[in-house]
């Protein structure tokens, strides 16, 4: 079964006004000259959300947030509820981040709780995995990504509302990636780990992306790998002919 590409970008804590709309113009401008066959998503730090959300009509870009709390409103400070993301116009939001799960602490049992909240306010999710340099170096990658998918990823999870971020935490910013070889085998094994939570034809269907160093000139080497469905990008997201760029080598 085909899945269709998405190809998503994390800003994560980068821009000012100016700065964004810029670019989130750039993305649009470029993405609407080429028919791209796949998703974009981008994820723009929450102060940014509305003001992205204006650059992106008229385009099929879809705007998701980089976290979200699991409550509907209340004495949360500093928290964005899924409901006030729907409310700027989201349809994701990534969740479980390794930037979150390592800086706030955001244990499997939260970031599940966080994924029914925003997937019963209607939002779709971007589930991050992935293991650190000393659990592959000791051999434990996939047990990690079994474990991290058990715990995180919710039972109410189906293909269209969830979305499966594979990112080895040791390749994040750091311009290291996995061979090809290693990205197909764990993408392999989580794809077997969903079958085992949600079932076959859910897994089947559900993408999962990686994430960690993708640039334009490794777009193609690991977007072509059967088991996987998109790319999650962090720094190249920030340049938009380099993002729109993978896209582009992606579908070759
Ligand atoms: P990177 O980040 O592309 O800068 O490695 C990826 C991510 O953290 O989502």
């Amino acid at each position: 079964m085909a899945r269709k590409k998405l190809i998503a970008g994390n800003w994560k804590m980068n821009c000012l006004s100016a700065e964004g709309v810029a670019l989130a113009k750039a993305v649009a401008e470029k993405v609407k000259a080429n028919k791209y066959d796949c998703d974009f998503l981008i994820c723009p730090p929450f102060t940014l959300l509305g003001l992205v959300k204006k650059c992106l009509r008229g385009t099929k870009i879809a705007l998701g947030a980089q976290d979200v709390h699991f409550a509907e409103f209340g004495a949360h400070t500093g928290d964005i509820s899924p409901l006030m993301l729907k409310d700027l116009g989201c349809s994701y939001t990534i969740i479980g981040h390794s930037e979150r799960r390592v800086d706030h602490k955001e244990s499997n049992a939260l970031i599940n709780k966080k994924a029914v909240a925003a997937h019963q306010a209607g939002l779709n999710t971007v589930i991050c995995i992935g293991e650190t340099g000393a659990e592959r170096d000791a051999g434990k990658t996939i047990k990690v990504c079994q474990d991290e998918i058990n715990g995180s990823v919710p039972a109410d999870a189906t293909a269209k509302n969830t979305v499966i971020a594979y990112e080895p935490i040791w390749a994040i910013g750091t311009g290291k990636t996995p061979t090809a070889t290693d990205v197909q085998e764990v993408h392999a094994a989580i794809r077997a780990a969903l079958a085992k939570k949600l079932g076959k034809a859910t897994a089947q269907k559900m993408r999962i992306l990686y994430g960690g160093s993708v640039k334009p000139n490794n777009a193609s080497e690991l977007l072509k790998l059967p088991d996987v469905d998109g790319a999650l990008i962090g720094g190249a997201s920030l340049k938009a002919d380099d993002f729109v760029a993978i896209a582009a080598n992606a579908l070759k």
